[in-house]
């Protein structure tokens, strides 16, 4: 009876022990009704009208079938053409369910048993998960805290052994907003050198920044980069799911097509045929108005931040998201949790990583006004006398 019992008892595999929903996920899911959303990174500028209206008549006119599991040869040819300096071929890059997938793909296709990845502390909470699903030991790096998250080459190079099959960069950085410099690259590339070790940079912000030149891709300086990209958050296309895996090293491109073709077989043909405006001048008009409208934002953000609640948030050189230091108000997990009772939608940075203990990371996807009340409600929040940290249910989350 009991041996039975066992056999119908569902064990989740090795594989996926330790492999959760991420804390920002669980903490949107409590959120109460008509919150501030300073919590996801999701764009809430309107996908582009001349995206939509294509969507709209390939799904009228066109006969939408399977394409090739790899993704339509004149998307990948876009998608190659974005890297002149790889000279990609279209067996080079794969289409896949927005980056996500092209992530997971790429972990799975390069990791084994036992293989050490390198993750940057503070990041996505994503990479160590896929680390896991692939059977490999996360090891982090620190992009330290008190040098505003930038890049520390001494502590990444510390962190390599023998048993490090691939690293993680991702810039335009979620959560810091940061971007690896041209000297940030190159020094990895330098120490990577002769290794073997693969870098998979996640280049998903590429096209959301605020410095002067659109910041570089790890593949410049490293022949055994492998990209994940899409258009999600460029063109405010998170829900059409169109992302995809480039890089000169066609072996792992091969090994995450056949993974990609046993999970999604192919991207949706609509989304696919819609995303081949992404690369018009129409959407690079919309892509940088969208830079334009999320400097905008970030700095009226990090101002008002500073003078009504006198604390200091980062500087943000892309994405959306700048690091607020509350280390002076108590944890940070408490501290969001106090905001989300009173309708503002945070993320505490223990979500990403302990060196981002102590700040909280805050999305600028509203429009000013929304801005003003979420800051508004935060004030409310601090200067009340009624809530007390200590009655705070943070285990809940
Ligand atoms: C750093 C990073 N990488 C990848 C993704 C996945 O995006 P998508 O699958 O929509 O392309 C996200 C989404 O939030 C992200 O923040």
């Amino acid at each position: 009876m009991n041996a039975a019992k066992e056999k119908t008892e569902y064990q989740k595999p090795k594989r996926l022990q330790g492999v959760q929903p991420t804390l920002i996920r669980r903490i949107f899911e409590r959120a109460l009704p008509d919150s501030i959303n300073f919590g996801l990174g999701e764009p809430d500028l309107p996908t582009p009208q001349f995206i939509r209206a294509e969507a709209a008549r390939v799904t009228l006119e066109e006969q939408n079938g399977y394409t090739n599991h790899a993704g339509l040869p004149a998307l990948r040819e876009k998608i190659a053409a974005s890297y002149p300096h790889l000279d990609l071929q279209l067996n080079q890059v794969c289409v896949t369910v927005g980056s996500q997938e092209a992530m997971t793909a790429a972990f799975l296709a390069i990791v084994d048993e036992g293989d050490e990845v390198l993750i940057p502390n503070p990041s996505f909470p994503a990479y160590e998960n896929c680390v896991k699903i692939s059977e490999g030991v996360p090891v982090f790096y620190r992009l330290p805290a008190d040098k505003d998250f930038g890049f520390d080459i001494e502590e990444f190079k510390s962190k390599i052994t023998s048993k490090t099959k691939a690293a993680v960069v991702i810039s335009p950085s979620n959560p810091t907003g940061k971007i690896f410099t041209q000297s940030d690259l190159e020094q990895i590339a330098d120490a990577l050198k002769d290794t073997g070790i693969y870098l998979i940079s996640d280049e998903i912000y590429s096209d959301l920044y605020f410095t002067d030149e659109k910041p570089h891709s790890a593949s410049e300086f490293y022949d055994k980069t492998i990209i994940v990209s899409g258009l999600s958050k460029s063109l405010s296309m998170t829900g059409w799911r169109v992302g995809w895996l480039a890089s000169s090293q066609t072996d792992v491109v091969k090994a995450a097509l056949t993974l990609h073709g046993f999970l999604a077989v192919c991207t949706s043909t609509i989304s696919q045929k819609a995303a081949l405006l992404g690369w018009t001048q129409e959407a690079e008009k919309a892509k940088a108005e969208a830079r334009k409208i999320y400097k905008r934002r970030g700095e009226f953000l990090i101002n008002l931040l500073q003078d009504e609640l006198g604390l200091r948030g980062t500087s943000p050189e892309g994405a959306f998201y700048t690091m607020l230091d509350v280390r002076e108000l108590g944890d940070d997990l408490e501290v969001a949790e106090m905001l989300l009772q009173n309708r503002v939608i945070t993320v505490p940075g223990i979500a990403f990583g302990d060196e981002a203990k102590g700040f909280l990371r805050i999305s600028f996807c509203n429009d000013e006004e929304k801005i003003r009340e979420g800051v508004k409600r935060m004030k409310e929040t601090l200067n009340s006398q009624q809530l007390s940290v200590n009655k705070l249910v943070t285990d809940n989350c």
